[in-house]
C-alpha cells in the first residue's frame, strides 16, 4: 500500500497558515506523464491569450483549460465556460494524472469540474487575486507545477494582509483549501532555464477546482408540482 502523503507545513503569515506545500509530489517520470497528458488536451484546447475584464489587456500567461467547465476571462469579466474561447469545442477532459493528485490531497469527496491551464513564458507573471468564482469554497484548489520554477506568493483572505513567498519547483503540489481556500496568491516571476522538462522552457501550473455546489441540481426537479390552472 502507498503511504500516505505529507504536506510540508509553510510558515507564512496566512489565515489559519491552511496551505499545505507537497514539494517534489511527481519525481521526473511522474512529471513527464503528467506533461504528455497536458500535451494531449493542447491538441483540441491550444493555449490562447486571455484579456482582462474591461481593459481588455492582454494577460502575460497564456490559458486553456480541461474538464466539463473552464476558467475564462475577456472584457465582460472571469467565467466559467464548457468550451474553448476560440475553438468554440467543448473543453477536454482532466487527464488521469491530474485526476489522482487530486484524489490523494483534496481531502473533498467529490471530482473537480475545471483544471486552468497557465502556461508562463520567461516574462510571465500573475498579480495577487483569490480563486472565487466557485460555487462551493469547501471543496479546495488544488495546484500542480511543470517546467520552469517560479516565486509563488500567497497573504491571507483580505487584500491587505501581510503575504510571503517561496519557490515552486516542479513537480511540486500546493492544496489551498479549510482556511486558506480564500488566500490572495500569485507569480511574481519565473526563473528562466531552471528545469529541462518543458522543451521550449517556461512553467505550465494547474490548478484543479470543483465549480458547481454538488448538493445541488440543476435544474432542481419539480417533484409534485401542481399543474397551473387557469382562473
Ligand atoms: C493561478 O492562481 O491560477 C496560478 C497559480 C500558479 O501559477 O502557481
Ligand atoms: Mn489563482
Amino acid at each position: 500500500m502507498k503511504p500516505p502523503v505529507e504536506s510540508t507545513r509553510m510558515n507564512l503569515p496566512v489565515d489559519g497558515n491552511g496551505v499545505r506545500f507537497y514539494p517534489a509530489f511527481l519525481d521526473r517520470d511522474g512529471q513527464a506523464t503528467a506533461l504528455a497528458q497536458i500535451r494531449e488536451v493542447f491538441a483540441t484546447a491550444p493555449l490562447y491569450t486571455p484579456r482582462m475584464p474591461r481593459s481588455g489587456r492582454p494577460m502575460s500567461v497564456r490559458m486553456s483549460n480541461c474538464g466539463s467547465l473552464g476558467w475564462i476571462s475577456d472584457e465582460t469579466g472571469y467565467r466559467y465556460e464548457s468550451a474553448h474561447p476560440e475553438t468554440g469545442r467543448a473543453w477536454p477532459p482532466i487527464p488521469e494524472a491530474l485526476i489522482a493528485i487530486w484524489n490523494q490531497v483534496a481531502e473533498y469527496p467529490h471530482a473537480p469540474e475545471a483544471c486552468l491551464i497557465n502556461f508562463y513564458g520567461a516574462a510571465a507573471k500573475m498579480g495577487l487575486h483569490q480563486d472565487r468564482d466557485e460555487a462551493d469554497f469547501s471543496a479546495p484548489v488544488v495546484s500542480l507545477s511543470l517546467g520552469d520554477s517560479c516565486l509563488f506568493r500567497v497573504g491571507g483572505s483580505k487584500r491587505g494582509d501581510s503575504t510571503g513567498s517561496f519557490r515552486l519547483n516542479s513537480g511540486d503540489v500546493v492544496v489551498l483549501g479549510g482556511d486558506a481556500r480564500l488566500a490572495f496568491h500569485g507569480v511574481d516571476r519565473v526563473y528562466p532555464g531552471s528545469s529541462t522538462l518543458l522543451a521550449e522552457g517556461g512553467r505550465i501550473n494547474l490548478t484543479m477546482r470543483r465549480v458547481t455546489r454538488p448538493d445541488v441540481e440543476y435544474p432542481r426537479p419539480q417533484h409534485g408540482a401542481a399543474p397551473l390552472r387557469e382562473k
